[in-house]
């Protein structure tokens, strides 16, 4: 598939990065299909990352991303998800590669700026938490 799906999260919004992100995913070639500036809610936060519930981590990551407004937005790009994922950078920043989104603008491996699907499969699941068929272009 040629979608994938991010969010720019709270501690970029507040750290007044929302440009600057939205300039590199820019300028690796992603076109913007769907965004929407939002603020989700503990219930919804801890519907859309079910998947870690598991995690010694999903109690503080899902307080994180409902803390503040984030960025949701579907891309396309041939190779979306792996491309995606190449340019945010490894989930902790300290291990993130140079000129990556994550090492510019992470703070920690919880404070991470950005979000980027992992699967063809999850990033169509992840748009459609966000967006209607009505609201892409
Ligand atoms: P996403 O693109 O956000 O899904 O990141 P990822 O795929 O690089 O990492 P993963 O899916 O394994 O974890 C999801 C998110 O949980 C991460 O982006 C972090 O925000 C958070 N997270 C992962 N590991 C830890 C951890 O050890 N501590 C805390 N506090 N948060 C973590
Ligand atoms: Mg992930």
């Amino acid at each position: 598939s040629n979608v994938t799906f991010t969010m720019i999260k709270p501690d970029a919004v507040k750290n007044g990065n929302i440009g600057n992100i939205l300039q590199m995913i820019n300028n690796a070639g992603f076109r913007i299909v769907a965004m929407k500036y939002t603020k989700l809610s503990l219930e919804q936060a801890g519907k859309f990352y079910e998947v870690h519930s598991a995690r010694p981590f999903y109690g503080e990551l899902t307080e994180f991303m409902s803390s503040g407004p984030i960025v949701a937005a579907i891309l396309e790009k041939e190779n979306a998800v792996a491309d995606f994922r190449t340019l945010i950078g490894a989930t902790n920043p300290a291990e993130a590669a140079e000129g990556t989104i994550r090492k510019k603008y992470a703070t920690s491996i919880g404070e991470n700026a950005v979000h980027g699907s992992d699967s063809d499969e999850n990033a169509l699941i992840e748009g459609s938490f966000f967006f209607s068929g009505l609201e892409r272009f």
